[in-house]
This record gives C-alpha cells, structure tokens and sequence, in this order.
C-alpha cells in the first residue's frame, strides 16, 4: 500500500471536516447532550464528523476496521491488519464554551503500529500529519525533531483530571518545570509537545482515540510516547500517558511517577 499516496487523499477529508466544523461555530441550533457527566458532552456536530469520516473509510477500504469514539465500532479482538481510530472532535467542551481549542483527529494502525496520522487545529487551520518513515508536517512544514532538554528547561501540560486525581504527582512535576498549562484537547496538548511549546504532557488514563495520532506521530518524530510508569502502550485499553522528550520523559517517569 502506498501511505503518502493515502495520505494525500486523507488529508482531503481531514481538512473538509475542519471546514465544516469551522462553519458550524455560527449554527445556533446544533444539539448538544451530556455523556458521563455535565464536563463529558457529545453534539450533533461529533456524530456527524465520525459518520463523515466512517463513509470515506468504508467507500475507500471497505476490509479496514474502524474504531470510533461515538459508537462505530467493528469488532476487534487484536490489533491486527488495519484499524482507523476516529476522534471527531477531540476537546468537544472547548467546542462549545470556547469555540476554539479543538481539533479532529484521524489514525491508520496496521498490525498495532500507527502509519498514517492527522490532527486538524480547525481553528488555525494547521493540520499536522504524518505518514510512518516519511516524518511529521504541520501543513506543508516538516518539523524538526525536538532536541533533548531537561524538566526545568520548559513547560509541562497536564489534564484536568491528573490535577485533580494525582494532586501530588502533579505539584512535583509542575514544581520543577517553568510552568504548567492546560488546554483541554489531548490532541493539541500532544501538538504542542511535537512542536515543542512544551515539554511534555502527561495524564491520568485516555481513550485510544484521544491518543492515537499523537503516539503515531510522536513515535515518527523521535519522542517518547509510553504509559506514565514508563511501560508501552496498549491500544486495547485505556492509558494513562507522558509523551516528551527522552530527558523528560525520563525525569518524570522515575523521579515522580514511579
Ligand atoms: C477529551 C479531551 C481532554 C481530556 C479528556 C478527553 P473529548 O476528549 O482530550 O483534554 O482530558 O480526557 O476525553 O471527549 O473532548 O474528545
Ligand atoms: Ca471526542
Ligand atoms: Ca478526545
């Protein structure tokens, strides 16, 4: 299979996704209802990205499987042949309080191992992207690798939840770096650590949809994307996870974590 060539055509669906969801801000009347709890919400908006992207996948490569956050999922018991993970909107509150500050976001795994990657910043309408050995682009810019730095060198990005659950840990991290900053999006946190605006960003346990594209294009940019006690990650099951660079990612790991 060529990946650049389906990247090319990938792209094209993540960029009329971020358009539509760019045009939808002004509609007054799109319908939004709450999941687990008031902060967990999911709008017309998430259902009708997700169905977007599952047509273009079944159209295209009807023996892929998909793995959906709003309810497609084809049964898969392994991480074998190829899997799409769909976040439609990642960062759905900021979708609705902020009106910026979310993204969309795409994955192809093939046998567990990411090959293709997008994250649409629909606001700024940088998509970064990246297909497995040809490196990591925002729009049409490749990005350089970050270079290794210590802890107190940066900045660190934590979710809301290790602040509230993990206060400790939290404090140690945060104590020792320059700052600490939270946007709600694990997609654009991850963005700021390829781009290296911060210097890590590290959570209580995720869905593999909110950090699919980020391990895919962490892991192709040199980072290092574990669970926070340092072990791989499981695309089976939640994971609480640090991605950073290897200095970082290091520090935090075996100094406050473990
Ligand atoms: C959420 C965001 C948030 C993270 C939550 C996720 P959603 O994704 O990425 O930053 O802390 O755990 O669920 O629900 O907006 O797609
Ligand atoms: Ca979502
Ligand atoms: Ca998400």
């Amino acid at each position: 299979m060529d990946y650049v060539a389906m990247a090319e055509m990938v792209r094209e669906w993540v960029n009329e996704a971020g358009d539509i969801l760019r045009e939808s801000l002004t509609d007054t009347s799109i319908k939004i209802e709450e999941k687990s709890a008031p902060s967990d919400l999911v709008t017309e908006m998430d259902r009708f990205i997700e169905a977007f992207y599952v047509n273009k996948i079944r159209e295209n490569f009807p023996d892929h499987k998909i793995y959906g956050e709003e309810g497609t999922y084809d049964e898969i018991n392994d991480l074998s042949g190829f899997i799409w993970i769909i976040d439609p909107i990642d960062g759905t509150l900021n979708y609705v309080k902020q009106k910026s500050n979310f993204c969309t976001m795409l994955t192809l795994f093939n046998d567990g191992e990411g090959v293709l990657a997008f994250i649409n910043d629909v606001i700024n309408k940088r998509v970064y992207h990246g297909v497995k050995g040809h490196g990591v682009r925002c729009n049409d810019e490749i990005l350089e690798p970050v270079p290794n730095h210590t802890l107190k060198d940066g900045l660190v990005a934590l979710n809301t939840k290790m602040v509230m659950l993990q206060p400790e840990t939290s404090n140690k991290i945060v104590k020792e770096a320059l700052g600490v900053r939270l946007i709600g999006s694990a997609g654009l946190e991850m963005v700021q650590v390829l781009t290296n605006r911060v210097s890590a960003y590290v959570t209580t346990p995720l869905n593999s949809w909110d950090i699919a594209p980020g391990y895919m294009l962490g892991t192709e940019l040199g980072l290092c994307f574990t669970r926070t006690d340092g072990l791989p990650i499981n695309l089976m099951e939640k994971n609480p996870i640090i991605i950073a660079n290897s200095t970082t990612h290091q520090e935090i790991v075996s100094k406050f974590i473990n």
